[in-house]
């Protein structure tokens, strides 16, 4: 026992952690963990299109459905992830189907999942990663097949499905000022503009520790000026391995900057890291050399960055 995250946080702010679907349904210490620090869950695979739909009409909800009923049964909100991602598109969609056809089964997909936990998901990434680096639009089979119209029409049926949800759109290397921010600010703005229900904006928050985002508070605040939320929704912190002290130490003080980015600005909903224990990190396989990216150590043990957190949260 002792501190735990949730606890500490402003009422009006969740912190959150992705979840592993095989240890939620696995190792009960991964689930006290998770039940005691947060009080919002993000499903790091189990919502992606193609795990959902292996085949067309062909659902299997099991591990969604799991990590939700996890969710209520520990007062946790779920902030669903996600609809619209080109790096998750079920095999059996084929990008030379008739536009009309492929426009369909999107719609469908949206349709339908959203629809399932209306009223039980708080958020949706209802599109992530659409951006290219330089801040237009990302080339994919949406945008090649469908044109950048997707985007509105992709909020628009969450919006439908469940009007009470909050629609975001979900982004990495958009945290600190820069090109891709500033395509991403220029993006909300019109989508705004054009009266498309898009309610928050995510910066996911793959960083590394010696590489902190550019002035992370006044990017937050120049998308909170166009009138959305702003949240925190992939923070994860990598190390170049082997960590030593000096390592911990500046990964603790940037979750702890970035944290302190999200509760200065008035409109940050939510504050989430990209899994919470070392014992299961994307890293690795992703980045060879790097690792030890989270709050705990592979054993569970507490690291730096979670007394950093809940020393934020004291200071306040
Ligand atoms: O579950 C299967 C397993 O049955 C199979 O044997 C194994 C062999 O490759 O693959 C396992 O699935 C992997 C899955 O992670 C679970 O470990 C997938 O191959 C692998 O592609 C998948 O990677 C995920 C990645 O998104 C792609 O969907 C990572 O866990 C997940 O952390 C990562 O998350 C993304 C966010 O959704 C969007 N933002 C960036 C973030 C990090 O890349």
């Amino acid at each position: 026992s002792g501190p735990v995250l949730r606890a500490l946080m402003p009422s009006n702010v969740r912190i959150g952690s992705a979840v592993d679907g095989g240890l939620l349904a696995s190792d009960e210490r991964y689930r006290a963990r998770l039940a005691a620090d947060f009080n919002a869950v993000t499903a790091e695979n189990a919502m992606k299109w193609a795990n959902l739909e292996p085949g067309p009409g062909r659902h299997d909800w099991t591990a969604s459905d799991q990590l939700v009923d996890f969710a209520q049964a520990n007062g946790q909100a779920v902030y669903g992830h996600t609809l619209v991602w080109h790096s998750s598109v079920p095999s059996w969609v084929v990008e030379g189907w008739p536009r009309e056809r492929l426009r369909a089964v999107l719609r469908q997909h949206v349709t339908t999942t959203v629809s399932r936990y209306r009223g039980k998901v708080w958020a949706w990434d209802v599109v992530n990663e659409v951006l290219a680096e330089n801040g237009t639009l990302r080339d994919s089979l949406w945008l090649r097949r469908l044109g950048p119209g997707y985007i509105a029409d992709a909020f628009r049926w969450a919006h439908e499905a469940d009007p009470d949800a909050r629609l975001f759109i979900n982004d990495y290397g958009a945290e600190g000022r820069g090109r891709k921010a500033d395509g991403l600010h220029r993006l909300v703005r019109n989508l705004r503009a054009g009266g498309v229900p898009v309610h928050g904006v995510g910066f996911q928050g793959h960083l590394r520790a010696d590489a902190p985002p550019k002035d992370p508070t006044g990017n937050l605040r120049r998308f909170a000026a166009l009138g959305v939320s702003v949240a925190i929704t992939e923070l994860d912190v990598r190390i170049q391995l082997p960590t030593n002290t000096e390592k911990l130490l500046n990964q603790a003080l940037l979750y702890q900057h970035m944290l302190r980015a999200c509760l200065t600005v008035a409109t940050c909903e939510s504050f989430t890291v990209w899994g919470f224990t070392d014992a299961s990190s994307w890293i690795s396989s992703h980045y060879p050399g790097y690792g030890a990216a989270c709050l705990y150590d592979e054993q569970f043990r507490p690291k730096p960055a979670r007394d950093a957190l809940l020393h934020e949260l004291r200071a306040r």
